[in-house]
């Protein structure tokens, strides 16, 4: 350890971390290249673009904002830890039946964000969705197809409670004769 590094103790999707960082060693960084926990992605480095997404003691955060030693003592989920875990099984089913994602590259972010929102329960607009996500940026979708599918499960965890009916999906608008240019998201 030298002045510029320090030694920071945490819990990464349920398992105890002990590591020496640089001090200026962002969350996002730490998790990608020492854990080797790949699925947070690094885009903007600058806050905006949500590519960078992860939970810091259950509340979504920016990793590129956040230095690793800023961390320490706190408990990091990842898109893999949810993913092992089952918690958004449902969302990734109805991202890829959806076909929500194209490179791939915003999805997690994209997922971690839904699954904050969808976490808080009752009935969705796809308006409130999409504030929800202005935060993360797909540059591949043009977001139809992620907001259908977040609104999609909204329905299903909601069940029998869901009073009342939710936007059609896309697919439905355009079998009930609305071409895709006058889909309003
Ligand atoms: Fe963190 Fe873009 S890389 S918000
Ligand atoms: Fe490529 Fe969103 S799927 S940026």
């Amino acid at each position: 350890m030298t002045e510029h590094s320090r030694s920071i103790a945490l819990i990464v999707n349920g398992e105890d971390v002990r590591e020496t960082v640089e001090m200026r060693t962002s969350l996002v960084d730490f998790l990608r290249e020492r854990l080797g926990l790949t699925g947070s992605h690094v885009g903007c480095e600058q806050g905006v673009c949500g590519a960078c997404t992860v939970r810091l003691d259950g509340v979504t955060v920016r990793g590129c904002l956040l230095l690793a030693v800023q961390c320490a003592g706190s408990r990091v989920e990842t898109i893999e830890g949810v993913s092992d875990t089952g918690e958004i099984a449902d969302l990734q089913e109805a991202f890829v039946r959806r076909n929500a994602l194209q490179c791939g590259f915003c999805t997690p972010g994209m997922l971690l964000s839904a699954q904050e929102l969808l976490a808080q329960g009752g009935v969705l607009s796809r308006e409130e969705i999409r504030a929800h996500l202005s935060g993360n940026y797909c540059r591949c979708t043009g977001y139809q197809a992620i907001v259908d599918a977040i609104e999609a499960v909204a329905r299903l965890r909601l069940g029998p409670r869901a009073s009342r009916p939710l936007s059609l999906p896309l697919e439905e608008k355009e079998r009930a004769g609305r071409p895709r240019s006058q889909v309003v998201p």
